[in-house]
This record gives structure tokens, sequence and C-alpha cells, in this order.
């Protein structure tokens, strides 16, 4: 169930729209962040607030990556690990991830402070390998550098 400041902010973004269901993108990230992943609870809030019917609600969330349809970690790490990223190293700090966090694609560590993602290009390739966390990005990693950003999450 959303709080009032939760249902308070789907209603003020309803209001910025044409239609609710043009509304539904930013709708479904607010669900996200309150219920931290998009269950089928997330999809029956964003419903109920903006009056669109749940499946049209889950069918929007459901085609766009950036969407969590499952529980993950308390911090998400999205590593890149294409064409540019490969040739500088990433498989290498993907095997880094495992060995000393856990971390398989896909996986969260035990303790639920991470979980990894395996991206495509996240557009940095002059600066890779690259990865993000949360909504940080970080560039021209090394195993090193990769330990000192995880040390900065709880
Ligand atoms: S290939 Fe990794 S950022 Fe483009």
């Amino acid at each position: 169930m959303l709080n009032e400041t939760a249902i308070k902010e789907l209603q003020e973004i309803r209001s910025k729209y044409p239609s609710a269901r043009s509304a539904l993108l930013p709708a479904i990230y607010v669900a996200q962040r309150e219920f931290g992943w998009l269950s089928e609870e997330a999809y029956e809030a964003v419903s109920e607030v903006l009056g669109v019917p749940k499946a049209i609600a889950r069918g929007v969330g459901a085609f766009y990556a950036m969407y969590k349809h499952r529980p993950m970690g308390r911090n998400i790490i999205q590593l890149c690990t294409n064409v540019s990223c490969m040739i500088l190293g990433a498989e290498r700090l993907a095997d880094y991830l495992k060995s000393h966090y856990g971390l398989v694609p896909g996986g969260t560590t035990e303790d639920g402070r991470f979980s990894l993602v395996i991206m495509e290009c996240i557009g940095a390739c002059g600066t890779a390998p690259a990865m993000l966390v949360n909504d940080e990005f970080y560039e021209n990693l090394s195993e090193q550098y990769i330990e000192e950003i995880l040390a900065k999450f709880t």
C-alpha cells in the first residue's frame, strides 16, 4: 500500500499529462521506489491511483529494462560488458565482482547490499570499462577502483 505522500505524488504526476496512460512511466517509477520492486501490489497501487487497468500498467512496465520485476539488493550495479568495455577488461571485472563479493550476473549478495546486472552499452565507451551503481556513472574502472566505489554503499 502506498503512503499518502506517494499517492499525492502520483496524483500530481497524473495532473501533468493529458491522459492517465501517458503518466504511467513516471508513476511506475514512483511505485518501484516505494515498494522496492514492481510486485503485483505495486502495479495495483498505480492502477488504483491513475485509474488505469493493472494489466495495462504491468504491460508498460514490463517493456522497460530499467524497472525491477523481482526483489533486488539495496544497490544495483549495472556493469557494461559490451565491445568497448569488454576489450578493456569488463569480463575480468565481472570475475572480480564474483570472487570478491559473490556477485553473479542477475544475482544479489547474501546481505542484500548489491545486485549485479550485466548491461549492453551504457554510453561511456570512450571511458570504458564503465558501470552504474544506482544512478551514478563510474568509468575507467579497475578492480581497485571498484573496491573504492563499492565501499561507499551500505
Ligand atoms: S561498450 Fe561499455 S559503455 Fe559502451
